[in-house]
């Protein structure tokens, strides 16, 4: 179960002597993983210096300290019944909407990983070839790209980056395969993910997509048919120049 996190935060930069720099801020977060929110928590820390010194959360329905400092004004700021009614209802006021929208507009979206199988540079050693595996424009950024090798899952000579973020909610991630070909292997790349009934499966071979093949085929016939031209106008040449080799004349 992923734990979602929404925070937000408030800094503040104390400068003392020009240089010496104090890092105040506090932090509000609200938690929660179930889809009803029956275990929504607003939790707000205040944090000097990398140390938390104070925690409201809304478990506990009041302040704790954790320094000697936060201890303190952890048991003023409780005695404050008004500011400690304000901190109790963001819960509710703030937490319970957001997370609502959250859940009706991103956290129920999925996007479908777009994944190709290609090869590529071994980038070490005597791993005479390499194949990367690829999903593109996914949503959300969990994913699993697994390596078959007659299925047989292989997770050594696998290195794979971390999900990137496109930076327009979708993600994509590459998982390269160091091998040494052996004749008659099926090697395939599975993916994993929360938009996919199944995983994905796709074997090395039949993944070049139909607009690619169609590409090398209009090659091939290409080439055949130049091969053809070619070929009748040098016989044309031959019967024309009767065999003789030209000399340019002075
Ligand atoms: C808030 O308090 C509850 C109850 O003590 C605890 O289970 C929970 O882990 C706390 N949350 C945080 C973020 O400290
Ligand atoms: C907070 O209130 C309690 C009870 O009303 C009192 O005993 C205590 O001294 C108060 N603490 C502070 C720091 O004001």
């Amino acid at each position: 179960m992923i734990r979602i996190v929404v925070a937000w935060v408030l800094v503040s930069i104390i400068t003392i002597n020009g240089f010496d720099g104090y890092y105040n801020y506090g932090i509000s977060q609200c938690r929660f993983s179930s889809q009803d929110l029956s275990d929504l928590e607003y939790i707000h820390s205040y944090v000097f210096n990398k140390v938390e010194l104070i925690r409201f959360n809304s478990t506990v329905g009041k302040f704790v300290g954790y320094t000697e400092l936060g201890v303190q004004n952890a048991e003023r700021w409780n005695n404050m019944t008004d500011q400690l009614e304000k901190y109790r209802a963001r819960k509710d006021t703030k937490c319970r909407p957001n997370a609502a929208i959250l859940y009706k507009d991103i956290l129920t979206k999925t996007a479908k990983p777009m994944v190709k199988l290609r090869l590529g540079t071994p980038s070490i050693g005597d791993s005479p070839a390499m194949l990367m595996c690829s999903a593109y424009d996914f949503y959300p950024k969990m994913i699993k790209l697994a390596w078959y090798r007659d299925e047989q899952e292989v997770t050594g000579d696998v290195i794979s980056s971390e999900e990137l973020a496109d930076g327009d909610w979708f993600y994509q991630i590459h998982s390269h395969l160091e091998f040494t070909p052996k004749a008659g292997e099926k090697i395939s790349c599975e993916v994993h993910h929360t938009s996919l009934k199944e995983p994905q499966v796709v074997d090395w071979g039949s993944s070049m997509p139909e607009p690619e093949r169609n590409k090398i085929a209009i090659g091939a016939a290409g080439l055949v048919l130049g091969l053809i031209i070619a070929a009748a106008g040098f016989i044309y040449y031959k019967k024309k120049s009767g065999g003789r080799i030209l000399v340019p004349s002075s």
